[in-house]
């Protein structure tokens, strides 16, 4: 396998109201739990149950705030923009000056992360490999970015960036997205068969689709539980992770 890889990250942050302009400290710890997650270096690990513990994937992947901006003047690798926009949804408007927000970066030398007030119960939302570069990357709610400042429990871990980035890495969500149905799959082979999202923070073992003994892995960063309930990528999706940034988001790594 390949060795370990860091991806430059812009970080536009979007505000209306003048507490959602969050802080660099909290935009940073943001950074640190993206490596400690995608390095399986987080603290938590110890909630995998035993018998998964083998399963446990390091993306040799990193995170690093840009400091070189499109032109390659010096940069924070964090923009801010006012914005007349109160409250944005899943319609990409963020992702445009135009639509009130802020204009990507060229997105196969970055990672785009959008950061702004989110309508209607979104967390965030990411696009998948092999869109269009306008719209490619990440959006976050505010309050579910990072830690500390306006970061609120139960999405305060920072874990909602791990789970949107999964799937810019084309991850798919562990149940299948099919409903609560058991022929949905996530194309990973040592994810069990599960029926649909998890929420909160479930007891271990919990069954479906005849997962038994060890039922659903919900402590999966792919599924939807609590930020404080999430905890590892498996060495599968590991794989499909390296395969896409060794196929459609290779430039990101020159
Ligand atoms: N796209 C998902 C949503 O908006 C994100 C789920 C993130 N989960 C978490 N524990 N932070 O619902
Ligand atoms: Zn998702
Ligand atoms: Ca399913």
């Amino acid at each position: 396998p390949r060795g370990v890889v860091t991806i430059p990250v812009v970080v536009h942050i979007l505000w209306n109201a003048a507490a959602q302009n969050i802080e660099d400290a909290q935009i940073h710890r943001q950074l640190d739990v993206l490596n400690a997650d995608f390095r399986a270096r987080n603290a938590d690990l110890r909630l995998v149950p035993a018998v998964w513990q083998d399963r446990v994937g390091d993306a040799r992947i990193e995170f690093a705030l840009a400091t070189a901006d499109p032109t390659g003047s010096p940069t924070t690798g964090i923009t801010r923009t006012r914005t007349g926009v109160r409250s944005f949804g899943a319609n990409d408007a963020v992702k445009s000056a135009r639509g009130g927000g802020a204009d990507a970066w060229p997105a196969d030398r970055y990672l785009n992360i959008w950061v702004c007030q989110l309508g209607g119960g979104l967390l965030g939302y990411a696009q998948f490999p092999g869109g269009p570069p306008e719209t490619d990357g990440v959006v976050l709610l505010h309050s579910a970015t990072g830690l500390g400042g306006t970061a609120t429990s139960p999405f305060d871990l920072g874990r909602t960036a791990t789970h949107e980035v999964g799937h810019w890495l084309n991850l798919r969500h562990i149940w299948g997205d099919d409903g609560e149905g058991c022929s949905g799959s996530d194309f990973v082979a040592d994810t069990p068969n599960q029926a649909g999202p998890n929420t909160g923070r479930p007891g271990w073992p919990l069954l479906s689709c005849g997962n038994g003994p060890d039922g659903d892995m919900f402590m999966n960063y792919m599924d939807y539980t609590d930020d404080a309930a999430m905890c590892l990528y498996t060495k599968g999706q590991v794989e499909r992770m390296d395969a896409c940034l060794a196929g459609p988001r290779s430039t990101l790594l020159n």
